[in-house]
């Protein structure tokens, strides 16, 4: 059986497994990632890839990492939300563990890793958006990965939603990531705390403090029915309905996939989403309605869909 080293990315852990040719999992681990240091970074890859690779015979490394990748898939050449700026990383990494490296886009490795063995399989057009500190998506077509003429498609967090809005990473305003992400969805319920305290009890006593509140206490408080957290939600359904319906107008695909680490709490939107998404599409009434579904393979999906492109490499 064919195996290889899928490896996510990410902005606070580095998750890696070894991927067969289903989808399952051999062997994972997760470590701290060193994401304000690019050199360490390449190291701590090349580190976890050589002490899998000593225990199972792989044939290739794949790598999801959340920036702009370029078309021969080796070069991270910028990432709004970490340090690289025309990072070799396929050269570095290859280097030190002498196997043939890919690096993916992580939510394109995301959706691949959904579309293969998870939420979208037996779709052909699928668009995944993962929702965490910024947006991440990931766009198949006709069962393909779509990614541009320069590697860079499916960038779907930074169409420029709400103009002059929200200052974002990428250097522009307005971005979608800055109203439908994780980290607005804290900034939407640490400012409704700010404004309205008295409907924020939840919110305050699981912080301490507006400045203390974390992601995690925004589900945890919307789940005891805190109303500046609800509200955040609403607020965090719209946005991504909003974006859905435009993305659809485009792509007319037959599923979307809620991925990312705010999809765990997709109990408290999906449903909203899904209603808002109807009422916004346009043509709505005289076309099919695209699913919108909720990842199933929670954390797994980045590093399993990264080790199965390097696999079809
Ligand atoms: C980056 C993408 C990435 C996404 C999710 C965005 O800000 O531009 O490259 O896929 O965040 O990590
Ligand atoms: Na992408
Ligand atoms: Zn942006």
């Amino acid at each position: 059986m064919a195996l290889t080293i899928g490896v996510d990315v990410g902005g606070t852990k580095i998750a890696f497994g070894v991927v067969d040719e289903n989808g399952g999992i051999l062997e994972r681990g997760l470590r701290h990632s060193p994401a304000g240091d690019p050199e360490k970074m390449a190291l701590t890859i090349a580190d976890v890839v050589n002490e899998l690779a000593a225990r199972h015979e792989v044939e290739a490394v794949g790598i999801g990492a959340a920036g702009f990748v370029d078309e021969t898939r080796s070069v991270i050449r910028f990432a709004p939300n970490l340090a690289w700026r025309e990072e070799p990383l396929r050269k570095k990494v290859g280097e030190l563990v002498g196997l043939p490296v890919v690096v993916e886009n992580d939510a394109n490795a995301m959706a691949w890793g959904e579309y293969r063995f998870g939420a979208g399989r037996g779709e052909s057009h699928v668009v995944c958006v993962t929702v965490g500190t910024g947006i991440g998506g990931g766009i198949v077509l006709g069962g393909d990965l779509y990614r541009g003429r320069w590697g860079m498609g499916a960038e779907l967090g930074h169409m420029q939603t709400v103009p002059g809005g929200r200052p974002c990473g990428c250097g522009n305003n307005g971005c979608w990531e800055r109203y439908a992400s994780g980290s607005s969805l804290l900034a939407e319920a640490k400012a409704n705390a700010e404004a309205d305290p008295a409907a924020a009890t939840h919110l305050l006593r699981l912080g301490g403090s507006v400045e203390g509140v974390r992601g995690e206490h925004v589900t945890e408080a919307a789940r005891l029915g805190d109303r500046a957290a609800l509200d955040a939600f609403e607020s965090l359904a719209d946005w991504l309905a909003q974006g859905l319906a435009d993305l659809a107008a485009i792509l007319d695909p037959g599923c979307f996939i809620l991925g990312g680490g705010v999809s765990g709490a997709a109990d408290l939107f999906a449903d909203r989403v899904r209603d808002e998404f109807a009422a916004r599409l346009t043509g709505r009434g005289h076309r099919p309605l695209a699913d919108i579904r909720v990842a199933e393979m929670g954390p797994s999906a980045g590093l399993v869909g990264a080790g199965d492109l390097a696999r079809l490499r």
